[in-house]
């Protein structure tokens, strides 16, 4: 099948070049120059692990195609697949669709055939009905069919979850579409991955409700950790306990500093503003968008309490900006609520982090950035584990002992146990264990 796939971001990125790897041939399109002459040159605008192999295998065997000119790709295709940017809007936490819309106007005057114009993009639902509207008011003549495809890919494991998703969902009623969409996602027949397919508007709700149960999932461990603590029970063992039993499922069970990331923080939002709109308001997601931004905001002061209730003057050695490991996604990341706030506080902070740290030059001020994590721990009163990278799980911990000016070490991810750092002579505190 000839895929086009309008926006090269995260998600058009990784869908595209999974399509070439299953064997359509793809072309990427992208308005932004430079990003499609340096992926012709093999480089990435993003740091995913295996991305880049992928998309130099099947540019070298002409499967993958980058381009800015839309009209050659759209008109030869089966599928258009939009893939560009919903942000929330600022002020009122409605997604954004101006980039979903003018992709959809600029489909629209250049389809030719059938074509099924899938949208991956997260949108709100009606949005497949808006953009269907769009397209017949420009193009009373053309025979086409809008589908709502939503991703569920994590960044850092995005090319896995594209591969070996749990379920596709497919939002159409139209049966030829689903056609061209089972064909699309046929080498997945062999993982028996179950192709779900539900009216457009379902389709749709599916996305939020599902990053939204996720972020609920999360807080309400967070918040049993808080209350782990407050107890003295093991948060841990908890979410084992709990874990275990098959309704619940241990995934999403780890407590932290809270979530962050491109999804959770701008979906959980836009479903808020969705069900208002609708009249049937979402009250545990309501919540859920207040505890997460009040935790990451109160991360700082257990830094300052492992401190002895003060950081003027002292320097905070940070392992990890980013949101979580295995990417370069600094968005919404609890990094930027913690090291501002120590910083307003009178601290001094010296950080590394694997990928992060291009884009969290932009985002923070004032931040010595190291070249390692034992730089960043030289000279500090305390280490603060931010994100758990598999480079900061096995430090060498008597050089850092000899690195730091205190024993002290604060990991907002659980990342050592609390009776192996006792042992070596830390004062160590973590999230909800005792
Ligand atoms: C998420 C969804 O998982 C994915 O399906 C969707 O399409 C996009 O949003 P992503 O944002 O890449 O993916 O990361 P994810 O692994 O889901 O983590 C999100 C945030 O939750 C991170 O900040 C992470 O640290 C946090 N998290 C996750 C926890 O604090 N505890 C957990 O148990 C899991």
């Amino acid at each position: 099948m000839r895929v086009a796939m309008i926006g090269t971001g995260y998600v058009g990125l990784v869908s595209g070049a999974c399509f070439a790897d299953f064997g359509h041939v793809v072309t990427c399109i992208d308005k932004d120059e430079s990003k499609i002459e340096r992926l012709k040159a093999g480089i990435m605008p993003i740091f995913e692990p295996g991305l880049e192999t992928l998309v130099e295998t099947n540019v070298r065997e002409e499967r993958l195609f980058f381009s800015t000119d839309a009209a050659a790709a759209v008109r030869g295709a089966d599928a258009v697949f939009i893939a560009v940017g919903t942000p929330s809007r600022r002020g009122d936490g409605h997604a954004d669709l101006s980039y979903v819309y003018a992709a959809a106007q600029e489909i629209a005057d250049l389809i030719e055939g059938f074509t099924v114009i899938v949208t991956k993009s997260t949108v709100p639902v009606g949005t497949g009905d808006e953009i269907e509207r769009l397209i017949r008011e420009r193009r009373p003549d053309a025979q086409f069919a809008v589908v709502s495809n939503p991703e569920f890919l994590r960044e850092g494991a995005a090319i896995n979850d594209f591969k070996r998703p749990d379920r596709v969902v497919v939002g159409t009623d139209d049966e030829r579409a689903r056609d061209v969409m089972r064909q699309l996602y046929r080498p997945l027949n062999l993982n028996e991955t179950p192709l779900v397919f539900t009216g457009r508007r379902t389709s749709e709700l599916i996305k939020y409700a599902a990053n939204a149960f996720l972020a609920l999932k999360i807080t309400f461990i967070n918040e049993i950790a808080d209350l782990c603590e407050a107890v003295g029970a093991d948060v841990q063992q908890v979410s084992k306990g709990i874990g275990l039993d098959g309704r619940i499922g241990s995934k999403f069970l780890h407590a932290g500093p809270g979530y962050g990331g491109s999804c959770f923080p701008k979906d959980t939002l836009a479903l808020v503003r969705t069900a208002v709109d609708a009249g049937a308001p979402v009250t545990l997601v309501e919540t859920t968008v207040k505890v997460n931004d009040a935790r990451k905001k109160a991360m700082a002061g257990r830094i300052v309490k492992a401190l002895g209730g003060s950081v003027a003057g002292k320097t905070v050695g940070i392992l990890g900006l980013t949101f979580k490991p295995n990417t370069d996604d600094m968005r919404d990341a609890p990094s930027l609520d913690i090291i501002p706030a120590l910083q307003a506080l009178g601290a001094k902070v010296q950080a590394f982090d694997p990928e992060g740290m291009h884009e969290a030059e932009r985002l923070l001020s004032n931040v010595d950035f190291k070249t390692g994590p034992y730089e960043a721990l030289d000279g500090a009163d305390v280490m603060v584990i931010l994100t758990e990278w598999d480079r900061f799980r096995a430090l060498d911990l008597d050089r850092v002992k000899s690195l730091l000016k205190n024993p002290v070490i604060v990991d907002l991810r659980n990342v050592y146990r609390p009776d192996e750092m006792q042992a070596l002579g830390f004062a160590y505190s973590s999230i909800g264990r005792p």
